[in-house]
This record gives structure tokens, sequence and C-alpha cells, in this order.
């Protein structure tokens, strides 16, 4: 990928729709929603979105965008509420997203029941959620989390591209990589890590590492933030070399990540977009025999 697919907007917007649209998204511990009204909240390849613990000790994921003039309805990163009320006029939504109230000179003219928060996929199990924008028919990964107790998330914010900050991820050989942007990690035997990438635009990204299993706050708390701040010296050298022509060749693993972005992201022209466009085209012959054979046995 050329130095562009770092520094400019147009290859994350591909990015955006063909692969974190489909993907399923780390994002987060079911500890972190250990109550009902827990939230977590991310935005992530340009999609807001949030999950929440229900009364009924399921969990949800929603876009974070309010129905009435679409700000964000949640703005803490974490937290937690009895009723989600979104602070720009004061529309309520239950915490299975069911449009609730609004105080009457904000009233809405449209029927409750399609005011609902827009709702996305949340897969829950082995302790951990993962949300998908728009269903494509996978299963989501096995991230095999650590089985301590999870103590705490500690948050990077990078000035990098989401790739190169892969890139410098996977030349740690203790991490094992799930496609697309997950990590896990064991730093050492009673302490395990599961890594999030963030993208959040195309020149930023935070890391989320989860810490499960902390026995001394202190001294493990402060290793976990030497070795994020190591990750993120790492990924912004990345950035920086990956912008240049002069950029070093990728490892292995970072050729075959690489070639998977570019196999989800077919620009027009592309040999993957060719491959994608057959496929699409042999759907639709398909599809038209089908529809053809019907119309002829009717
Ligand atoms: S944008 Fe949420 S209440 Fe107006």
């Amino acid at each position: 990928m050329g130095p562009a697919a770092y520094t400019e907007g147009e290859q994350f917007q591909r990015e955006r729709r063909t692969l974190f649209a489909h993907a399923w998204l780390p994002f987060a511990a079911s500890a972190q929603l250990a109550a009902a009204g827990d939230f977590v909240s991310h935005s992530i390849g340009g999609w807001p979105l949030f999950a929440i613990r229900g009364d009924d000790g399921v969990a949800h994921g929603f876009h974070n965008v309010c129905r009435h003039q679409s700000m964000p309805v949640v703005e803490q990163t974490v937290g937690s509420c009895e009723v989600l009320r979104c602070r720009y006029h004061g529309w309520s939504y239950a915490k299975t997203g069911e449009f609730l109230d609004s105080p009457p000179r904000v009233a809405p003219n449209d029927l409750r029941e399609k005011l609902s928060l827009n709702a996305v996929e949340l897969c829950e199990r082995d302790g951990f959620c993962m949300l998908r924008v728009q269903p494509r028919g996978t299963e989501p990964p096995r991230l095999l989390l650590p089985t301590s107790r999870f103590a705490t998330a500690i948050t990077t914010d990078i000035d990098a591209n989401w790739k190169a900050v892969v890139e410098a991820l996977l030349a740690d050989q203790d991490c094992q990589f799930v496609w697309p942007l997950a990590f896990t990690a064991k730093a050492e035997a009673d302490l395990g890590i599961m890594r999030q990438v963030v993208p959040r635009s195309f020149s930023r990204t935070r890391i989320v590492d989860l810490i499960f299993g902390a026995n001394d706050p202190t001294d493990d708390l402060a290793a976990c933030r030497s070795r994020a701040s190591a990750a993120k010296a790492a990924a912004e050298t990345c950035q920086r070399a990956r912008a240049e022509a002069l950029a070093p060749t990728p490892s292995d693993e970072a050729v075959e990540f690489l070639r998977n972005v570019a196999l989800t992201t077919p620009t027009r022209g592309s040999r993957s977009s060719r491959f994608v466009m057959q496929t699409l085209l042999e759907r639709w012959r398909v599809g038209a025999l089908s529809f053809s054979s019907r119309f002829r046995n009717s």
C-alpha cells in the first residue's frame, strides 16, 4: 500500500464501508458491563457505537446517534446510567433502545415506536462483547480471554493510521493477532492483556489494553502502561516510515495483514475489485437463473 493509504482519508472511507462495517469489532470486556446500565462507547472506523447492559442481564449494541438531531447519546467512554438521556435536548431511551420521553417543546411528530435507537449486532461470549454494524453471516472469532479477574483498561491515543499500529503490534511475538482489530497477549504468568485497536480517523488510532489479574496494582499497571507507551512509539515510527517512500519492507505477518486489508477494501479497477465484481456478477447470474426457472414453472 502506498503512503496515501496512511495519510489520506479516501482509503479510510473504503475501509469504513467494506471492512469495519462488516467485521466483528472487539468492543468491551463483559466485566466492563457488569451491572445493568453499565456502558462502553467507542468510535470505530467512523462508526460511533456503544454497548449497554440491560435490566435482564443481556448486553445490547447501538449506534451512538440520537434520533432527534443525530448527536451522541452517551459521551463518556465508560459509564453507567438508569436511563439514556441525550444531553442536547433531553430525549430519553430505555437500555433496550426504545424511545421513552422528551420535553414537550421538542416532542417528536413521529410515532414513538419509530424512534428507537438504531441497534447493531452484539455477540457476547467468553467474557467479551463484539459488535457488528452490518451482518454478513460469519461467526465472531474466538478471543480466548485471560480467565483471571478483570482489573482495568488502559487507553493510549496514537498519531498513526490503524494499519501502522497493527503492523507495529505484529512485531510483538507475545501477542496473538485476531483479524482485524484485536490482540491477545500474556505479559506474565498472572497478568493477561487483551488489546483492542480502535481506528478513530485515518490519522488517529486508540489502543485499549484490557488488563486481567493484576496482583500488584502499582507495579503491574506501571508495567502495562510502559508497554502501551512502547507500542505507541513503535506505531508512530511505523507511521512515519509508511508515510515516506523509503519505508522498510514489512514483515511476513504485516504483508499478510496488508493483503487482507487490500482484499477487503478493493479500489475500482484493482484485481481484488475485479474479483468482487466477478463474485457479484456470478451471484446475480445465479439469482437471475433461479428467477427464470421460477418464471418458467409458473
Ligand atoms: S439531539 Fe438528542 S435530544 Fe436533540
